[in-house]
């Protein structure tokens, strides 16, 4: 399945969601000690979904560990957040260069905590971040037919380039 390339200025969003939403959660930067809840959280929020490989724990860890290396490009861990709800990672985003732009490799909540506004508020938060990083774009690739992301990415400005 080919991905949508989707591209966005780095601006300070105009939707200012980071203090108003979700308000019994805390977000925090990602950091390397972040990797097995991560790991946990995207197969979570991916069963399922039109992006299921059937992905095992392992292989979940696998990606994860690649990304904070670096290996499929950059990992800006100053651009990359999470929210707990106490000890349990609700959602996340992850931010990576890819072709000497940043890229935003994984935007995943967990099922039970979707429609909450963690997905708006992670993005928010890592284009703020992007932006006091001096960054001037920010891409994603989404699969077409992952409707609930389009929607969200497309709302935030995200759009296919010129
Ligand atoms: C895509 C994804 C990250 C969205 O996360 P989310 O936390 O549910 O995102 P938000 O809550 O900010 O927005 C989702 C919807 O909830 C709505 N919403 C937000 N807060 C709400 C609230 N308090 N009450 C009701 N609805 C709300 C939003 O308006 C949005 O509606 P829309 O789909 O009609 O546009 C999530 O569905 C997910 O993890 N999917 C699986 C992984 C995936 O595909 N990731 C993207 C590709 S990498």
């Amino acid at each position: 399945m080919s991905r949508l390339r989707l591209e966005r200025l780095v601006e300070r969003p105009d939707f200012h969601v980071l203090e108003a939403l979700a308000g019994d959660s805390e977000l925090l930067k990602l950091g390397l000690d972040d990797e097995l809840d991560l790991s946990r959280l995207m197969l979570a929020a991916y069963r399922g979904g039109v992006d299921d490989e059937g992905e095992t724990e392992a292989d979940a860890l696998a990606l994860v560990r690649d990304t904070f290396d670096g290996r499929v490009g950059p990992f800006l861990p100053h651009c990359s957040f999470a929210r707990w709800r106490g000890r349990e990672m609700v959602a996340a985003v992850v931010v990576t260069v890819f072709q000497a732009m940043p890229m935003i490799a994984f935007c995943v909540t967990a099922p039970a905590h979707q429609r909450q506004g963690h997905g708006e508020a992670l993005i928010a938060a890592a284009i703020t971040a992007l932006d006091e990083a001096g960054w001037a774009k920010v891409q994603l690739f989404v699969n077409p037919l992952n409707e609930r992301a389009l929607r969200l990415y497309r709302r935030l400005g995200f759009c296919e380039p010129a």
